[in-house]
């Protein structure tokens, strides 16, 4: 039976405020969790509580959320049992909002997830196993940032990531030596031509390039550079994250000098795809531009992953349109988009039901809640998309991925390229 909740402000890995949820039950068993927060996030995501108060951290403060779960929230559930859809549905009756804004999102997910922890201790197993039921688990293929531009980055690129899937790696710890291998070598290539190896946001390569085709080059000579074959060994994946650079009518490329129509711009993508060993794209457009969304499914999704993060924002209703007009076929799973664990669960399923791939991601200010990585295995998700491979708060999961595939020993099912189970 929970006792108490309450909350605290801790700093995320930009130094900006963030909500950690703490949680007591009468059998003594404690549990703690934290959220992450987005810079490029969707307008449809559920709403994040910040203060707005310029005497503290710029407005970003989040000490109203933390009273949400130290008042309402801790009374609301004293006295409940640590069961997920029980407390996920409390949250929401109490908020009574459609977009979490009066609680804040970011308060009910520190709960949501404090609640998931608090049962998996109380059943004496770890969080990815509690979340997984009794059903099979498996190991998540790594997509990681190598070079950043978009909102990361200082907008050097319009294109908010160039990543790397090591898909001919055959174990999870083997793709993510890989992987550090190329995020090396590329800062290697970057110094030999005299450019800039400062790290954006998510600890991926932030240079100054003269256009999108270049950050690809890069990729290629990365690569090589690091004795791997792209294409075979290493495939690469977009995020596009074309909402943030979307008019209201057409695709603005500062970095290019050019604007583009939905159209030309999956052209443009195409042509990119067609060139580079490209198995994946993010938010190829923006949030909204539903038609244009299923017409670059149309045209690309045979070959292709098309992930869907700003377009559905975790969100069920949002999905399930998706699904219906073929918008996409895979879709970004991030805990805060929509705010409670069992909501994210059922997002995850309805996902595979559809046959879409999902892609279980962090968000550009994280804290050290390795949470995602059991979420990932729990759900036997193919894809873990958490930034680039520096930084506590990224190496958090990876790290935790490590210690699981450990533990599972002979049993670590890895999902490989395009495995969603
Ligand atoms: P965000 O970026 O966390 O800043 O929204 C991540 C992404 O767009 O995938
Ligand atoms: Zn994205």
């Amino acid at each position: 039976t929970i006792t108490g909740a309450g909350a605290l402000e801790i700093l995320d890995s930009r130094g900006r405020p963030t909500v950690e949820a703490h949680l007591a039950l009468s059998d003594g068993t404690t549990a703690r969790a934290s959220v992450p927060s987005g810079a490029s996030t969707g307008r449809h995501e559920a709403v994040e509580r910040r203060d707005g108060d310029p005497a503290r951290y710029g407005g970003r403060g989040v000490l109203g959320a933390v009273e949400a779960v130290n008042g309402e929230i801790a009374a609301a559930l004293r006295g409940m049992e640590p069961q997920q859809r029980t407390v996920d549905q409390a949250l929401l009756a109490l908020d009574a909002t459609a977009d979490k804004s009066r609680l804040g999102a970011n308060a009910m997910l520190a709960v949501s997830l404090a609640t998931a922890r608090a049962a998996a201790k109380v059943a004496g197993v770890p969080l990815w196993r509690h979340l997984a039921g009794g059903g099979p688990v498996s190991l998540p293929m790594p997509m990681v940032n190598i070079v950043s531009g978009g909102l990361h980055a200082g907008r050097q690129l319009d294109f908010q990531d160039f990543l790397a899937i090591p898909a001919g790696a055959r174990t999870y710890s083997e793709a993510l030596e890989w992987v550090v291998r190329l995020h090396g070598a590329m800062g290697t290539v970057l110094a030999e031509r005299g450019l800039s190896t400062l790290k954006a946001d998510e600890g991926g390569y932030g240079p100054r390039l003269d256009d999108h085709r270049a950050a690809l080059r890069l990729m290629d000579d990365a690569v090589a550079r690091a004795g791997l074959r792209p294409g075979d060994d290493v495939v690469y994946a977009l995020d596009v994250a074309a909402t943030h650079f979307f008019t209201g009518d057409a695709y603005r490329l500062d970095s290019e000098g050019r604007t583009l129509s939905a159209d030309a711009l999956a052209q443009y993508i195409g042509d990119l795809a067609a060139e580079h060993p490209i198995a994946s794209v993010e938010d190829p457009l923006a949030e909204d531009d539903w038609p244009a969304w299923a017409a670059f499914t149309q045209r690309l999704g045979d070959g292709l992953q098309i992930v869907g993060d700003d377009l559905f924002t975790t969100n069920l209703a949002r999905l399930d349109r998706g699904i219906a007009e073929r918008s996409a076929n895979a879709v970004l799973v991030k805990m805060n988009q929509i705010g409670t664990i069992s909501e994210t669960l059922d997002v995850v399923a309805r996902a595979k039901e559809a046959g879409f791939r999902t892609v279980i991601s962090a968000r550009s200010g994280e804290t050290e809640d390795p949470a995602l990585a059991d979420l990932a295995v729990g759900t036997r998700s193919g894809q873990i998309k958490v930034g680039s491979v520096t930084g506590g708060e990224r190496l958090a999961k990876y790290n935790r991925l490590l210690r699981i595939e450990r533990e599972l020993g002979d049993r670590a099912a890895f999902a490989g390229w395009g495995g969603d189970g």
